[in-house]
């Protein structure tokens, strides 16, 4: 649905983005990863047609993004920005109606589409209060209703969760999801990673203006041979368990994390980890649990950012 191809936008020689690949499957949520400066609000700005590429494509759908083509590109998109909060005098219904206005949406419906995305943003409590008087919490959600006011299929959100404390961001992710099952596009950056790995299915990493992996939490994983952490719970035998564990192939270390379970930190082919289970119950161990625990995109994301002259 979003697709750019060696998108550049050159802020003299080093600054900026380079060469993007980055593509977004239909009905995706795509996290944008980076770390302050590394081209985030950059690449977005472009996507959405504000701000012109030195070189390079983008596509939203069939559209390309080009100057002929914005009136589209602009029903298309929904583009919440880092920073939302301009006209402070008007109250949310009346910031709500002039967006609404502004998308050319008529008046008898667009009572109806305020409701709707004050609904889905769970803030229809706010729909009197002056755009001035709110919160940081309540902008976002005013800014994401905003962003739906036209219905549109993409959505490109600059740090949605910018600011906000653990509970906001709980609530803004599951906004999300509920919109991704709208059956919404949605593009998100942040440089709060491992909230990211939670919702995304697809997710880039940009260090410097360039993009450094791109797939699945898992994909990215494996293509770095990281590390693998397993949990292991035995009835008994802890110690037994440990002791048999960590000669095998692959096994970095084995930690004790609790008074019957232990972790392993295992390197080699994910297929045969589970060798270890095999491995221990033949010699007698009672295995009541073993698992490899989630992806832990932070570590995925300090390695390959350090292995490429990250500032981390
Ligand atoms: N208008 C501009 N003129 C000159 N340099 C710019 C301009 N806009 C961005 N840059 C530079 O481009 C780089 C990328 O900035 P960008 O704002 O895209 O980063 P970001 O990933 O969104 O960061 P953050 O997490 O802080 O929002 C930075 O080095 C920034 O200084
Ligand atoms: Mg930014």
């Amino acid at each position: 649905m979003i697709t750019t191809q060696n998108l550049t936008r050159k802020f003299g020689t080093n600054r900026g983005v380079f060469d993007l690949n980055l593509h977004v499957p239909k009905g995706a949520i795509y996290g944008f990863i980076g770390h302050n400066g590394a081209g985030k609000t950059t690449a977005i700005k472009m996507m959405c047609g504000l701000l012109k590429p030195t070189s390079g494509t983008i596509k939203i759908g069939d559209y390309e993004v080009v100057p002929k083509n914005l009136p589209k590109i602009k029903q298309l998109i929904g583009y919440m920005p880092d920073i939302t909060g301009v006209y402070e005098q008007m109250s949310v219904w009346e910031f709500l109606d002039f967006y609404g206005a502004a998308f050319k949406i008529p008046p008898k419906q667009r009572k109806e589409r305020i409701e709707a995305v004050l609904a889905v943003t769970n803030a229809e409590a706010m729909i009197d209060y002056q755009v001035a008087s709110l919160s940081r919490g309540m902008r976002q959600k005013v800014g994401l209703a905003k962003t739906l006011i036209h219905d549109p299929e993409v959505l490109i959100l600059d740090e949605p969760a910018g600011g906000l404390d653990p509970h906001a961001r709980v609530e803004m992710r599951r906004t999300i999801k509920e919109l991704k099952n709208l059956g919404k596009t949605i593009l998100l950056s942040s440089h709060i990673l491992p909230e990211l790995a939670s919702i995304c299915d697809v997710v880039g990493i940009l260090n410097k203006g360039k993009l450094l992996a791109q797939g699945t939490v898992k994909e990215i994983n494996d293509m770095l041979h990281e590390t693998l952490s397993i949990s292991v719970t035995v009835d008994s035998d802890l110690e037994k368990a440990m002791a048999l564990t960590k000669p095998l192939d692959g096994v970095v270390s084995v930690q004790m994390s609790d008074i019957n379970e232990f972790f392993i930190n295992y390197r080699g082919p994910r297929e045969s980890a589970g060798d270890i289970l095999l491995y221990l119950m033949e010699n007698g161990v009672r295995v009541r649990w073993f698992a490899e625990n989630e992806a832990d995109l932070e570590n995925v994301y300090l390695n390959i950012t350090q292995d490429n002259g990250g500032e981390e």
